[in-house]
C-alpha cells in the first residue's frame, strides 16, 4: 500500500502511545531499516500487515481494534494531510459520501498511478439504513472500514451504528455491512 497509509499508522501510534512505543513496533516488524515512510511511494501490503502484527503484540490489543481505531483515525489525517478538498468534493452528508466512495479513490488514483482500491456498493433501504458491500483484493481490513464509517460519522455530525452480516472470511462472497444513522442533532431513528 502507498506510504501515506503507513505514515498514518505511525502518526497514530506516536499520538497516543509515543515515539518509543512506535520504534519498538518498528523493530519487532523487522521494518528498522526503513528511516521514514514516503507518502507518494508504493510499498507491498506485507509492510502494512507487519506493522499491524507488531502493533497487537506491542499493544496487546487484538487486530480488529488496532484496525478499527486506524480507520477511525484515517478520516481526520487525510483530512488534515492534504486532501481536505478531495475530501470536502465527495459530499455534504454521510450516504452521499459513502455513494461517492469509489469516485473519490478514482481521483486518489489520478495521483497515485498504482492504487489499488476498495469499491463500496451501496443498498439503501430507507431514509436512515443502507447496506453497505466492501469488496477488496485484500483480506482481513472489513475492521477499518467499521472504523472509517465511525469516523465519517463524526465528519457529519451523525450517528452510525455499523454491523457486519455478512463475511468474507467465513466463505460469504464479499463484505457486507448494515449501517443505521441518523443526524446527531434529533433523536429520530
Ligand atoms: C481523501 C481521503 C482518502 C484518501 C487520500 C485515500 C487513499 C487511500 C490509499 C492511498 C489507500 C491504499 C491503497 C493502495 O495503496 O493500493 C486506501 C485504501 C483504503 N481506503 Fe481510502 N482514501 C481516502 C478515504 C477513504 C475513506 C473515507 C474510506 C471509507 C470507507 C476509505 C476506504 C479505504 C479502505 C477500506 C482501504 C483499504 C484497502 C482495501 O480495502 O483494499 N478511504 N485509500
Amino acid at each position: 500500500m502507498y506510504g501515506l497509509v503507513n505514515k498514518a499508522i505511525q502518526d497514530m501510534v506516536c499520538k497516543y502511545h509515543g515515539e518509543d512505543t512506535w520504534e519498538t513496533i518498528k523493530r519487532k516488524a523487522e521494518l528498522e531499516d526503513i528511516d521514514f515512510f514516503i507518502g507518494m511511494d508504493s510499498y507491498a501490503d506485507d509492510v502494512t500487515y507487519r506493522l499491524v502484527e507488531a502493533a497487537c503484540e506491542v499493544l496487546n490489543t487484538p487486530a480488529h481494534e488496532i484496525l478499527k481505531a486506524f480507520g477511525e483515525y484515517w478520516v481526520n489525517y487525510t483530512a488534515e494531510e492534504g486532501y481536505g478538498e478531495l475530501l470536502a468534493s465527495a459530499g455534504t452528508s454521510l450516504p452521499q459520501f459513502i455513494e461517492n466512495l469509489d469516485n473519490l479513490h478514482a481521483r486518489v488514483g489520478l495521483s497515485f498511478s498504482e492504487l489499488c482500491p476498495p469499491s463500496f456498493e451501496c443498498e439503501h433501504q430507507n431514509d436512515h439504513s443502507m447496506k453497505l458491500h466492501y469488496q477488496s483484493n485484500r483480506k482481513g481490513l472489513a475492521p477499518m472500514v467499521i472504523g472509517l464509517l465511525h469516523g465519517l460519522g463524526k465528519r457529519f455530525h451523525t450517528n452510525v451504528d455499523v454491523i457486519q452480516t455478512n463475511f468474507r472470511e467465513q466463505g460469504d462472497p464479499h463484505d457486507i455491512f448494515s449501517i443505521k444513522y441518523s443526524d446527531s442533532q434529533s433523536n429520530d431513528q
